[in-house]
């Protein structure tokens, strides 16, 4: 792939429009992870989870943060409402899946699944217009997030064995 190293005005603004996209993304997750994270009806090594991938959250938005800013920019201030993935996910899976606690779990490894492919195009913008270090950041993000991704997937066997009754607490 030939790539450019000079970045055009149209290169910024997708770029640049692109991190703020992952930035709102992260942020409002972090309202779901919160809520998550604190209730008492999940399993403590549930929560323990919930709770140490909220950290990496926080960490997420920070760096997307340091991007812009790399950038010679701010985020965008970020609304309040619900994270329009998870809703859209949560949505789907009530559809198709009758189990709650199942559908639960499939809906937030969907919307975990997104966030890797944000990165995934994100990454690749960054490389393409060289910037290295937008790049980098983002591909720490990846990471975290796809660890989380693979975290819940294997969380829905779990999920399943319980509601059978086949795990006991
Ligand atoms: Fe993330």
């Amino acid at each position: 792939v030939q790539q450019r190293s000079t970045m055009t005005r149209v290169d910024r603004r997708v770029l640049i429009g692109s991190l703020n996209d992952a930035h709102a993304m992260e942020a409002r997750s972090l309202t779901v992870l919160r809520r998550e994270a604190t209730d008492p009806q999940q399993r403590v090594d549930v929560r323990a989870r919930l709770e140490s991938h909220l950290h990496e959250t926080v960490q997420h938005a920070e760096r997307l943060r340091q991007a812009l800013h790399a950038l010679g920019t701010v985020p965008t201030a970020v609304g309040s409402h619900a994270e329009p993935v998870m809703v859209l996910a949560t949505d789907i899976t009530g559809r198709v899946f009758s189990d709650p606690l199942v559908r639960k779990v499939i809906a937030a490894l969907a919307a975990k699944q997104f966030e890797v492919a944000a990165y995934t195009a994100l990454i690749a913008a960054a490389e393409y217009v060289g910037e290295a270090e937008v790049a980098r950041l983002c591909r720490l993000n990846r990471g975290e997030d796809e660890d989380m991704a693979e975290w819940l997937d294997a969380q829905i066997p779990i999920t399943l064995g319980h509601t059978l009754g086949r795990i006991v607490r």
